[in-house]
């Protein structure tokens, strides 16, 4: 009796053994840097999140650490920086698209994000089809009539925090000492709500902007390469450098993104060359992956959606989603394939 007891222990022990070792041979999959496994590790920490919520109880010291845990692999397998602003002071090169894009990306593959618009134009919130005439905004944020919470709002691209016409007079009214740190301190309200925080900036060099750099780790600078040019290539590094050397020594530029990009133009060299000086000149370099025109990119706005969701497999879809596997430092071919 006592020894198939023993045996029996063994036995469960020894299987114990085998499927520590089974989860231990796949774990570096996980870390592996190929696209799908990426995918496969993200998942897998979401699925461990969801099951917890699930449960519906409030998680207990286990859970937690469980998911402390998890997090942290998931932080090892995909390096990718917390808070990004998408910036650049001329309109129209595709500062709204890339950030609405890699907001819903993130969404998709079950990242926890939220979009910030700091565009008194309100484009991200509108795009992403919220009523922002009616909305709590930023605006109200940084005057302290609601919370940041209060202003989130959750949407079927990711949560959004909106912004509309009144914050156009933010350079005027908020202009007590420290105004450049307004976002920073909300952000870091909700900061543990979120994997991916990204800011969507006016087309401009203002309060609101350095706003964005002060609160972010890095930047991402879109460009469209018929305004592509050496001008205001200062304006932007003399702003990137009073921001390090007064708010935010660590800020990074991570790239420049060419957008509406023409893979059969033959001014191709050019723009290549000349994104690359530009690139050079803010210590950075051009992402491999250009975002090609399509209309679906104009018209997925109308629809209260993101290029991604409108139209998932239209050529700048594409581009975004491997954008998002550059920026977690798993590169694409490029060009792309189909
Ligand atoms: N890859 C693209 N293909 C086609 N149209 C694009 C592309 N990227 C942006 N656009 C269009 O260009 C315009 C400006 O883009 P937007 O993202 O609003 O720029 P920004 O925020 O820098 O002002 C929009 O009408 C948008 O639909
Ligand atoms: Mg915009």
């Amino acid at each position: 009796m006592e020894e198939s007891g023993l045996s029996n222990k063994r036995a469960q022990r020894a299987a114990n053994v085998k499927k520590a070792a089974e989860t231990l041979n796949s774990f570096p999959i996980y870390i592996d840097n190929t696209n799908r496994k990426i995918r496969a590790f993200s998942k897998f920490c979401f699925d461990i999140e969801v099951l917890i919520l699930k449960k519906g109880t409030i998680p207990g010291a286990k859970d937690g650490v469980f998911l402390a845990f998890a997090r942290i692999l998931y932080r090892m397998a995909i390096p990718m920086e917390k808070f990004i602003t998408v910036t650049n002071q001329k309109g129209g090169v595709g500062k709204t698209t890339t950030s609405l894009s890699l907001i819903n990306a993130l969404h998709m593959r079950g990242r926890r994000v939220l979009g910030v618009d700091l565009d008194p134009q309100g484009s991200l919130g509108f795009s992403a089809g919220l009523d922002i005439e009616n909305s709590t905004t930023v605006y109200d944020v940084f005057k302290g009539t609601a919370s940041v919470e209060q202003a989130i709002v959750p949407t079927d691209l990711g949560d959004i925090l909106p912004s509309n016409i009144l914050l156009s007079t933010a350079e005027l009214e908020f202009n007590s000492p420290g105004r450049e740190y307004m976002l920073k301190n909300e952000l870091q309200k909700i900061a543990h709500l979120y994997d991916h925080i990204i800011i969507d900036t006016p087309p401009a060099l203002n309060v609101l902007t350095v706003n964005a750099y002060v609160a972010s780790d890095a930047l991402i600078i879109p460009m469209a390469p018929e305004i592509l040019s050496l001008l205001g290539i200062s304006q932007i590094l003399d702003t990137i450098n009073t921001v390090r050397k007064y708010y935010n020594p660590n800020l990074r530029v991570l790239g420049i993104l060419l957008n509406k990009y023409n893979m059969r133009l033959t001014l191709n060299r050019e723009v290549l060359e000349l994104s690359a000086e530009i690139a050079r000149r803010l210590d950075t370099k051009v992402f491999e992956t250009k975002i090609r025109t399509s209309v679906t990119v104009a018209e997925a706005p109308a629809h209260g959606e993101s290029v991604l969701s409108y139209a998932p497999n239209s050529n700048p879809a594409l581009d975004f989603q491997n954008l998002l596997d550059e920026l977690m430092g798993n590169p694409r071919p490029w060009p792309p394939r189909r």
